[in-house]
């Protein structure tokens, strides 16, 4: 399938789009965020929702109590119900008003939306769509969340800004040479190669793979917090971005000389990476970076998680600023690379989704 051709100006307003893809699984939140008995609120899409654990699992129910609109995350969890704060109305864990004081009868009406929720490898995930919709073959394969062959240290990173620059910055790994020059990146020959661009278009979740190698170049300060190479190391990116917006990546690198298949002395690693909107202008974002459980030990997998959260921070702080600057002119054009080709091709399966979505008239 062929993505629609769009203009320049297109693409500029795409930058501030406030639009969203509704029918797919968003992250919420890690497993391990959820009290064992408590309350935990989070807006995504710009919905306020309340987690909590029931003998069933955890349940998403929105977060404004059906009476006067009062926050339930400001009352309390009693047993597998809620109870709001204010005039003491309780929800069971499907959403269903179960008690009003002083009042033996209960509309049917007194509910508040329940989304349906899937928890897989440690992602809390929320179904923002119609629920007749619901789709699990969307799940994103985020196995090394949770896997004994892998090790990390879940990350949570909070944006005030809109999520499509932060889809961009994830789609274009050329800035690994200058936002990361000192963390991730360490030589200009990641923007120099070549990416190689290919969409996925289902079953299960879309939207393009990105694999870029990158041969013969100095270790990156990342890896040197963890190996002592003294050749040059060939490195290599592959990963998958798919909607919403979840990175899922293989990358490496192993000894010039050493033979393809030669992981003795390779660093491996597998990341996932998720965007949440928050609303129109703030973002959730969830990470990890893993390595082999086989390789490395506890303090491996920290040194690796600060160095993420060193080079995440870069990149948080480039983004605001840019974002700060779009502000200043939303209409100002932007000039295209020939870098720009895999958050182009996503932004266009974005803008068809948000489309396919509304409500024929
Ligand atoms: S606002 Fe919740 S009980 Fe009144
Ligand atoms: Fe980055």
């Amino acid at each position: 399938m062929n993505f629609p051709t769009i203009s320049r100006p297109q693409i500029q307003s795409a930058a501030l789009n406030q639009q969203f893809v509704r029918n797919c699984w968003y992250v919420i939140a890690w497993d391990h965020e959820i009290p064992a008995d408590g309350l935990f609120a989070r807006t995504v899409l710009n919905e306020p929702i309340i987690l909590f654990r029931t003998a069933q699992g955890i349940t998403a129910l929105e977060d404004r109590c059906c009476h006067r609109l009062a926050p339930l995350s400001k009352g309390r969890k009693e047993g597998d119900a809620v109870r709001c704060g204010y005039h003491g109305l309780k929800f069971d864990g499907a959403g269903q008003c179960i008690e009003i004081p002083g009042q033996a009868n209960i509309p049917a009406t007194a509910r508040v939306r329940k989304y349906p929720l899937v928890v897989r490898n440690k992602w809390v995930f929320v179904w923002m769509g119609d629920v007749d919709k619901v789709d699990e073959s969307l799940l994103p394969d985020n196995y090394s969340c949770d896997s004994p062959e892998w090790r990390n240290i879940p990350g949570y990173l909070h944006y005030d800004t809109n999520q499509m620059l932060i889809c961009d910055n994830l789609l274009d790994f050329s800035h690994l040479s200058y936002t990361h020059e000192k963390t991730l990146g360490g030589s200009p020959a990641i923007a120099q190669s070549k990416a190689r661009i290919e969409r996925l278009d289902g079953p299960g979740p879309r939207g393009i793979r990105v694999s870029r190698e990158v041969p013969d170049v100095p270790s990156p300060p990342f890896y040197n917090r963890f190996k002592n190479y003294t050749t040059n190391i060939n490195r290599w990116f592959v990963y998958d971005f798919v909607l919403p917006g979840t990175l899922l990546m293989q990358s490496g690198g192993r000894p010039v000389g050493a033979a393809p298949d030669d992981n003795s002395d390779a660093v491996i690693l597998h990341s996932c990476q998720t965007v949440t909107p928050e609303t129109d202008h703030s973002t959730h974002y969830f990470f990890q970076q893993s390595h082999r459980s086989d390789t490395g030990n506890a303090e491996i997998t920290q040194k690796i998680y600060d160095m993420l959260v060193l080079a995440f921070e870069e990149d948080r702080q480039m983004i605001t600023a840019q974002a700060a600057m779009i502000a200043t002119d939303p209409t100002h054009k932007m000039i295209p690379i020939a870098a720009d080709a895999a958050l182009n091709q996503f932004r266009q399966l974005v803008r068809r989704m948000v489309e396919a979505e509304q409500p024929q008239v």
